[in-house]
C-alpha cells in the first residue's frame, strides 16, 4: 500500500514460529490488534485502524487470536520494513475491558460493527495529519485510495441528501455493500467492490443494524 506519503508492508500473520507470529503469546497478539504494539513494544502504523480496533469487545478479541491460531503457517520472510515520512503516534493506554456492544440496541449494535469490526468509519472519515481521523465529520468521505484502480477517494455515507446518502433507501445501501452497486447503478471501485464477500457473510439483522446506525449519523456536507 503505497498511497498518501506512507508505504506500509504488511507482515506474515500466519503461525510461523520464524516468520510470523507463532511464537507470540495470546497476550501479545491481542495487544497487536488492540493496541498497535508489537512485542518489542514498537508501534504498528496506518492503515492498520487501531483508533477502531481499540473498541473490539474483549469476546470478539479472543475469538479473532483464537481464529489467527488456527491459519496454517506459511514461511514467508517479510523483511522490508514500513516507513512512514511522520512520527507514529502512540495509541494511547491499553484498552481496558471492553465490553460487546448492547444487543438490544440496533444503532449502538450498527455502530460496533461499522467502526471496530468492518470498519466502514475509518476508512470513510476524513482524515487529519499524520493518518489521524476527524471524528467529528464521521462519515463524511474524503479519503484516497491508491492501487492498480487509480485514485479512489471514500464517499459521503452520512445522511445528508445531497452530498451524502439520505436519499437512499435501505435496499440501495445494503445493495451497494452486497453487490458493489452505487444508488444510480453506477459499479463501486476497489477498495469498497473488493469486500463483497466479506459482507456477504453479514446476517439480515446485521446489515439492518449497520443502516440503522448510518441513519443515526449527523449530516455532514464538504
Ligand atoms: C477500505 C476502505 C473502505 C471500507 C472498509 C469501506 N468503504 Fe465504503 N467506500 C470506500 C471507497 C473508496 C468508496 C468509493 C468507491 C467509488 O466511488 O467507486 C466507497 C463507497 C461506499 C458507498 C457508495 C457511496 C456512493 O455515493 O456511491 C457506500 C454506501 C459505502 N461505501 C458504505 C460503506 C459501509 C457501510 C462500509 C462498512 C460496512 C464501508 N463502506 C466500508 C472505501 C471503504
Amino acid at each position: 500500500m503505497a498511497d498518501r506519503g506512507f508505504r506500509a508492508v504488511v507482515p506474515n500473520i500466519t503461525s510461523d514460529p520464524e516468520t510470523g507470529i507463532g511464537r507470540w503469546t495470546d497476550t501479545q497478539v491481542a495487544a497487536a490488534i488492540r493496541e498497535g504494539r508489537r512485542p518489542d513494544g514498537s508501534l504498528i502504523g496506518p492503515p492498520m485502524p487501531i483508533d477502531v480496533y481499540r473498541h473490539i469487545s474483549d469476546r470478539d478479541l479472543a475469538a479473532i487470536v483464537t481464529y489467527l491460531r488456527t491459519v496454517p503457517p506459511v514461511r514467508h520472510a517479510v523483511i522490508e520494513p514500513s516507513t512512514y515520512p511522520f512520527p507514529l503516534a502512540s495509541h494511547g493506554p491499553p484498552a481496558a475491558r471492553v465490553p460487546d456492544p448492547p444487543q438490544d440496541d440496533p444503532v449502538a449494535r450498527g455502530a460496533y460493527l461499522a467502526g471496530p469490526l468492518a470498519h466502514c468509519t475509518d476508512c470513510h472519515t476524513p482524515p487529519l495529519a499524520n493518518e489521524q481521523r476527524d471524528w467529528s465529520r464521521t462519515g463524511a468521505g474524503g479519503v484516497p485510495f491508491e492501487g492498480p484502480w487509480g485514485v479512489v477517494v471514500s464517499r459521503n455515507i452520512t445522511p445528508d441528501r445531497e452530498h451524502g446518502i439520505g436519499g437512499w433507501t435501505d435496499e440501495q445501501i445494503i445493495r451497494a455493500l452486497l453487490q458493489g452497486v452505487s444508488a444510480d447503478g453506477r459499479r463501486l471501485a476497489p477498495p469498497m467492490s473488493g469486500r463483497t464477500s466479506v459482507w456477504a457473510q453479514l446476517s439480515q439483522r446485521d446489515l439492518s443494524d449497520l443502516v440503522a446506525y448510518l441513519r443515526s449519523l449527523p449530516p455532514q456536507r464538504p
